[in-house]
């Protein structure tokens, strides 16, 4: 049956929209309309997918990512095999890939967790206000992206597309991205990563609950990792900032041991 919404009505669904918060007019995927009737076959019931359970991986999507990254020989090879990683949907309503910015060869690689609009945008990490307050927090400690060597910072995301409306990134996207993640790091080979809220340490230490993970060195690849608050979180709460600066001054001590 044809839905007869009038205008009124159409506006005011539309305005309690926009008043809850919604700011865009897309979903996860993006859908042709025009083409649906024609094109979009009635599939078979015999021939439907097992239903994926929610929150598990999909794990052929995972084994074609460790196939994909294993033909990655460099940063720039690691990039190609995003842009050709046709499994993950979020790459569908993203405008950029957001890769990485700063030195590669830094001794210090940060991983935040997903781009959210103007990083989108700009195809660029932490490009928006958490990455204002984001560069603010290193210059602190004589730090920047825009520096090589010591004083230098290499920056990447666990997820390289935006998910949609800046929801959490899920399980199975996390998952599927991990491979990527974790070849990204074996090929800038920094001294020290800070994993930057809990998207990383999901994906690279298994554990989220940051306000725990906080503050302690942990290990990725063999590589000391630090969990820190996320800057979004510093926003919301300033209050977390002194736990914050402690754990920037515990990254300055640990990169002072090796140099
Ligand atoms: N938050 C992130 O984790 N990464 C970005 O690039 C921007 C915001």
């Amino acid at each position: 049956m044809e839905s007869q919404i009038d205008y009124w009505t159409a506006r005011a669904l539309l305005e309690w929209q926009v008043e809850l918060g919604a700011t865009e007019a897309i979903q996860d995927v993006p859908v042709d309309r025009y083409a649906l009737a024609t094109v979009v076959p009635k599939k078979p019931v015999a021939q439907a997918e097992p239903p994926m359970q929610a929150g598990s991986p999909d794990t052929d999507a995972v084994s074609l990512a460790q196939q994909a990254v294993g033909r990655a020989s460099d940063l720039a090879g690691l990039r190609a095999a995003l842009e050709g990683f046709g499994h993950c949907d979020l790459k569908k309503g993203a405008q950029n890939l957001v890769f990485a910015d700063g030195d590669p060869s830094a001794k210090v690689m940060v991983i935040g967790e997903a781009p959210g609009r103007d990083e989108d945008r700009q195809g660029v990490p932490f490009a928006g206000s958490a990455g204002q307050l984001f560069d603010k927090m290193f210059a602190a400690i004589g730090m920047t992206r825009s520096a090589g060597g010591v004083a230098g910072l290499y920056v990447t995301n666990v997820l390289p597309w935006r998910p949609p409306q800046n929801r959490d990134p899920k399980p199975d996207e996390i998952a599927m991205m991990v491979p990527f993640v974790k070849r990204h790091i074996e090929l800038a080979r920094p001294d020290l990563i800070v994993l930057m809220g809990n998207v990383p340490c999901q994906a690279l230490l298994g554990r989220r609950g940051i306000t725990r993970l906080r503050g302690n060195w942990h290990e990725v690849s063999g590589i000391p990792a630090l969990p820190m608050f996320h800057p979004d979180q510093l926003l919301r709460n300033p209050l977390a900032k002194r736990e914050a600066w402690a754990d920037l001054l515990s990254l300055q001590a640990k990169l002072r041991e090796m140099v």
